[in-house]
């Protein structure tokens, strides 16, 4: 197994046929599913319910990435576990709680992460770090898939590595991670990086090849 994971975002496949596109990014590399979740309150958008996210996880081989853009989340985080989430992530700017909504996560027994919007430093985290097993480091602003990467966002996966020292903890990007960025980031110390354009541009479920060759490039 490769160092680096790929976790591509559903966010950017065929909305009418996730089952299908969840089975195909795993059979071509793909190494975590990373599902967006999305209020239209913390974020512009709207995406899945507890219920999308229950009804793909039979169609999941491997970890179901839950990256929960919601405010406020410490309600909803019982449900997502209940989806069969593996990982759930919350936003450190959803609330002025994180430290009890990673508790939160926690007590249900699945992975905790903790997402950094791109204004956001990386102070407050040394506070908790026994407490999450996941950082995602948002390289763009959160809503929308296919945006450009934020350059100035390496600097902070760096001295996040830093922070973190030889604890267990991921650290992922999520945002405009192209074959031109994925080195970037990987070379500050990211681990995992999510992809949602980046490896379903030219793919449908009808015709999946090029999600193999996208996810190999990244
Ligand atoms: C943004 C989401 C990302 C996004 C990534 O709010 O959290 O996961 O879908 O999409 P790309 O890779 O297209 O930037
Ligand atoms: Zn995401």
């Amino acid at each position: 197994s490769r160092a680096i994971k790929i976790a591509p975002s559903i966010l950017s496949a065929d909305f009418a046929n996730f089952g299908a596109e969840c089975r195909a990014i795993e059979d071509q590399g793909a190494d975590w599913v990373h599902v967006d979740v999305m209020d239209g309150h913390f974020v512009p958008n709207l995406t899945f319910g507890p219920a999308m996210c229950a009804a793909i996880r039979p169609h999941i081989r491997g970890v179901m990435d839950v990256h929960l853009m919601i405010a406020p989340v410490d309600a909803y985080i019982e449900a997502y576990a209940a989806a069969g989430a593996d990982i759930i992530t919350a936003h450190l700017e959803a609330g002025p709680h994180i430290h009890r909504t990673l508790q939160a996560i926690r007590h249900t027994g699945k992975k905790a992460g903790l997402a950094l919007n791109p204004g956001t430093g990386i102070d407050a985290v040394a506070h908790v770090l026994d407490m999450v097993d996941l950082i995602c480091v948002m390289t763009v602003n959160p809503g929308f898939g296919g945006q450009k990467f934020i350059h100035s966002q390496v600097d902070k996966v760096r001295s996040l590595r830093a922070m973190i020292g030889d604890r267990p903890i991921h650290i992922e990007i999520d945002g405009g991670v192209t074959v031109e960025t994925a080195p970037l980031v990987a070379a500050a110390g990211a681990d995992v990086l999510v992809a949602g354009s980046a490896v379903f541009k030219g793919g449908s479920v009808g015709d999946p090849a090029p999600y193999g060759a996208n996810i190999a490039a990244i």
